[in-house]
C-alpha cells in the first residue's frame, strides 16, 4: 500500500554516558500493527523510545533505524517528527510561557511544510473536536504546556497531539500510567481511531490491562537492552499472571536490567 509505512530497527546499540543500555535491538512495524513492549523496569524501554526520537542525550553506536528505507538515523530531531515519528512521553515535559494550542499549531505546521500550514479557523474547530473526544476542557488549550496538569490530564494531553499530528510511526511510553479508569478507556478510544494501515504503533506498557482496550498484533519482552521474547496477545495475558519469572529462567537470565558495563 503506497502510504502504509515501514519502519525498522536493526541490531540498534546506544549509549549513555559511555554505558550501554541497548544491546542490539531489532523489531520490524508495518502500517497497520500495534506492538506492545513490555518489560521489568530499568531494561531500556524508555531509552528505546527516546533514541528512536533522537535524544541528543543517548549515544547510538551500531544498529540502523529506516522509515520506508530512509535513514531516520541521520535526521535531527525535527526532521523525525516532520517524517511521522512522534512520541508520547513517559514524563512529559512542562514548558512554561507556550500555550498548548501555539504549540499544537506550530508542531502540526512544522509536520505540514512550508507553504501549506493549516488555518486557524480550521486548526481551532479540529482542536476543539479532538477535545470534546478526549473529554478535555478547552480552557486547556490555552494554559502553558503542560505547566501545572495533573498526571493524568499530561497523558490525555499527549493524546491530544497524537491525534492532530497525523503520525506515521506512533510510540507511547506508559499512556496508560497515573490516568483513572475512565481516562484509560478514553484514551485508547484516541488511539483506536487512529489506528489505520497509514500508521504503526509502539506501545510501552507495564499493564495488560492496556492491551484489554488497544489490541495487539505483537507483543514483546525487552529485557538487558533487547528484546528476548515476542509473542501475540497471549503473552501479555502469561505475564499479566505469572510474571517474568519464568521467561528468566527460560533464557538463563539472572539480572534482567541492562545492568553495569556491557
Ligand atoms: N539519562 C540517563 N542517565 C543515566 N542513566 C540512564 C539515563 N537514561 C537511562 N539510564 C539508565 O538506563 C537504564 C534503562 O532505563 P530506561 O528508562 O530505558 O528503563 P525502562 O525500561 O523504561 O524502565 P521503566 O519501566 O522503569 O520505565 C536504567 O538503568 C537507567 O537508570
Ligand atoms: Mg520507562
Amino acid at each position: 500500500m503506497a502510504n502504509s509505512p515501514k519502519f525498522v530497527i536493526d541490531g540498534l546499540r546506544a549509549s549513555i554516558e559511555d554505558k550501554e543500555i541497548l544491546k542490539g535491538l531489532s523489531l520490524k512495524i508495518n502500517g497497520g500493527e500495534v506492538h506492545a513492549i513490555m518489560g521489568p523496569n530499568g531494561t531500556g524501554k524508555s531509552t528505546l523510545a527516546s533514541a528512536l526520537m533522537g535524544h541528543p542525550k543517548y549515544e547510538v553506536t551500531d544498529g540502523s533505524v529506516t522509515l520506508d528505507g530512509e535513514d531516520v538515523l541521520e535526521m535531527a530531531v525535527d526532521e523525525r517528527a516532520r517524517a511521522g515519528l512522534f512520541l508520547a512521553m513517559q514524563y512529559p515535559s512542562e514548558i512554561a510561557g507556550v500555550t498548548n494550542s501555539d504549540f499544537l499549531r506550530s508542531a502540526i505546521n512544522a509536520r505540514r511544510g512550508e507553504g501549506n500550514e493549516i488555518s486557524l479557523i480550521k486548526f481551532i474547530r479540529q482542536m476543539e473536536g479532538k477535545m470534546k473526544d478526549l473529554e478535555m476542557n478547552t480552557e486547556f488549550a490555552h494554559r502553558y504546556l503542560n505547566e501545572g496538569f495533573s498526571g493524568g490530564e499530561k497523558k490525555r494531553n499527549e493524546i491530544l497531539q497524537m491525534m492532530m499530528l497525523e503520525p506515521r510511526l506512533v510510540i507511547l511510553d506508559e499512556i496508560d500510567s497515573g490516568l483513572d479508569i475512565d481516562a484509560l478507556r478514553i484514551v485508547a478510544d484516541g488511539v483506536n481511531a487512529i489506528r489505520s494501515e497509514e500508521r504503526g504503533f509502539l506501545i510501552i506498557t507495564h499493564y495488560q490491562r492496556l492491551l484489554n482496550y488497544i489490541k495487539p498484533d505483537y507483543v514483546h519482552v525487552m529485557m538487558q537492552g533487547r528484546i528476548v521474547k515476542s509473542g501475540g496477545p497471549e503473552l501479555a495475558e502469561r505475564l499479566e499472571a505469572e510474571g517474568y519469572d519464568w521467561i528468566k529462567e527460560e533464557l538463563g537470565i539472572v539480572d534482567e536490567t541492562v545492568g553495569q558495563g556491557a
